[in-house]
């Protein structure tokens, strides 16, 4: 392993893939990965990457980044959501020009459709602007960027975990990672490191989330001090596989699916009239739990909890199989049915986080005086750049991670062109070789019930709906668990691939990231977006129209706020 690079990306998914490319035409750039970068959670987002090419109808990056904005509940800053949907158009054509495998109209052009909360002309009606490959976006976007980066010569190092981040002062200098397969410590130089580590579904016990997606990016910048921006606000998608949480693409309903009740009526008649399935994601999510808790939903057959139907027989065999054909075979193989004959079983599960490490548009991550660190970046989903507020829209995950993602790389490239690589403090390895020493030694609860505890609590008591008193019990949960993992036990002590050991460092990530999101969401005393709360009902401008700051000081929560840039639309109750 070379110990020294001008740029680190760590994490191998679509937002690092186009920093590593970017970066790499100033300098030796490396990509650590604690998985094969194909196999990046990237490659599960399935609908579709939003722009505003209208291909198929009239659509402007304005009424892109206004929907983005409304869609955030007004949690937005909206001259960086100006600039997503400003650029969302280039780089899909850029990807395009790389090779990547867009569906088609019959005149050969990128063929878009619907998805929620994507509107013509400041929120008439439905509007196509989601670019997609089948239901294989994510996948067809990481193959294209990791062809492209092999292309470049960026360097791979796949199946490294990263321990420790290496600060000078507020500069990040390097980094510490954990070769898996022989189970040695490694230390890199580097004069920029950026964090591209995805999001931290598996908190929660139902998730649409990879079983990689344990937050380290964010984990290790909490530990460096760094405060995490709006961790109270995490978006649970309607319509995961029931009982297993397995996503199905809002493209089902973008091509005409339908969500219905036990009665078999279309309730979200009641909940959005204009964009009926194609609200957004936090109001279907939270129409499906009253439709569940006014006793609509389905239950008893299938031996799990409540859900409601998924209707796509409408559209029929020829489209299922063209159009989404991953997700015909997802309900072959988990449920042995067929979508277009057998609506599909569905339940709200955790989906994407929409908080994370600040960072400004350059993707440079602001430490706790707001200024930016320099040397460290973030982009993806494990950032907050505050395009996504209180409730991301549909195929913004994309957009996010290729616009921002690319961003980033871009000002890598300047960076390192300017800045010397740093000395290295003595010992910089001890604390990571410590704490792989300490967790190999625990004689306590093994992990895995731990994280079973963990992910219980967030998905019962900080889930789509959070009331006062839970939160404040999820909290105390969670640090009790937090002093449990401190006498954690692996039951494998070995060297090479210890996977018993990698979960251990991921639960750590995971706790750490539980915590703060459980105190964030018992603080914000009001229901935006994607966090509502039973004891305060409404959304309060007045009072929470603010980010949150939230940094761990000796494991006590201290909160500060920055104000939302909300310059271009003022806040107004959302209508659908
Ligand atoms: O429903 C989906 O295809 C998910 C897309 C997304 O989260 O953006």
């Amino acid at each position: 392993m070379r110990r020294e690079y001008d740029a680190v990306i760590v994490g191998a998914g679509g937002a690092g893939l186009y920093a590593a490319l970017e970066a790499s035409s100033a300098g030796r750039v490396a990509v650590v990965s604690k998985l094969y970068p194909v196999r990046s959670h990237t490659g599960c987002a399935q609908g579709g990457i939003g722009a505003a090419l209208g291909n198929l109808e009239e659509d402007h990056p304005e009424w892109h980044a206004f929907d983005t904005i409304k869609g955030g509940d007004y949690m937005v800053d909206q001259m960086a959501a100006r600039i997503l949907a400003d650029e969302a158009v280039q780089a899909v054509y850029d990807l395009e020009n790389m090779g990547l495998p867009f569906s088609r109209t019959p005149e050969g052009l990128i063929d878009q459709r619907r998805f929620g909360g994507h509107t013509r002309n400041f929120g008439e009606a439905p509007v196509r602007r989601a670019c997609y490959a089948a239901d294989r976006t994510g996948h067809m976007i990481l193959q294209t960027l990791y062809q492209q980066c092999i292309k470049h010569e960026v360097d791979f190092y796949n199946e490294y975990f990263v321990v420790d981040l290496l600060l000078d002062g507020s500069s990040c200098v390097g980094l510490v990672v954990l070769e898996l397969k022989t189970g040695e410590l490694h230390t890199i130089r580097s004069k920029a490191v950026m964090l591209a580590t995805g999001g931290f579904g598996r908190m929660f016990k139902t998730t649409s989330n990879a079983y990689a997606n344990t937050g380290d990016g964010p984990a290790l910048a909490l530990r460096a001090g760094i405060p995490l921006e709006d961790m109270e606000f995490y978006q649970f998608h309607p319509t995961g596989i029931a009982g297993m949480g397995i996503l199905i693409t809002e493209a089902v309903r973008g091509e005409g699916g339908i969500l219905r009740n036990r009665r078999g009526e279309r309730f979200m008649e009641m909940y959005a009239p204009k964009l009926l399935d194609l609200a957004p994601r936090d109001l279907i999510s939270k129409a499906i739990l009253s439709e569940l808790k006014a006793g609509n939903g389905m239950r008893g057959d299938r031996q799990i909890d409540d859900y409601v139907l998924l209707d796509a027989t409408a559209l029929g065999k020829k489209v299922v199989e063209e159009k989404i054909p991953d997700i015909a075979d997802f309900c072959r193989t988990y449920l042995g049915i067929d979508p277009a004959t057998d609506p599909i079983p569905v339940q709200p599960t955790a989906h994407y986080a929409m908080g994370g490490i600040p960072t400004d548009v350059h993707g440079r991550v602001l430490g706790a005086g707001g200024g930016a660190c320099p040397g460290l970046y973030a982009a993806g989903e494990c950032a907050c750049v505050s395009v996504h507020g209180a409730n991301r829209l549909g195929t913004n995950s994309l957009v996010d991670l290729v616009v921002f993602g690319r961003r980033a790389g871009r000002h890598i490239a300047d960076y390192i062109a300017g800045a010397s690589l740093r000395p290295l403090a003595a010992g910089s390895e001890d604390g990571a070789r410590d704490k792989v020493k300490r967790l190999k030694t625990g004689r306590g609860a093994h992990g895995g019930a731990i994280r079973e505890a963990m992910q219980k609590t967030m998905m019962e008591k900080v889930g789509i709906i959070r009331e006062g008193e839970e939160g404040r019990s999820a909290v105390a949960e969670i640090e009790a668990l937090r002093d449990e993992y401190r006498g954690a036990r692996v039951d494998d002590a070995g060297a090479a691939f210890n996977t018993d050991l990698l979960e251990l460092l991921e639960l750590e990530n995971l706790l750490d990231l539980a915590l703060v999101t459980a105190h964030a969401a018992a603080r914000r005393e009001e229901s935006r977006g994607g966090h509502t709360r039973d004891d305060f009902p409404e959304r309060d401008d007045a009072r929470w129209l603010k980010h949150s700051l939230v940094r761990l000081v000796s494991g006590v929560p201290e909160f500060s706020y920055k104000d939302v840039d909300t310059s271009l639309y003022p806040p107004k109750p959302r209508v659908y």
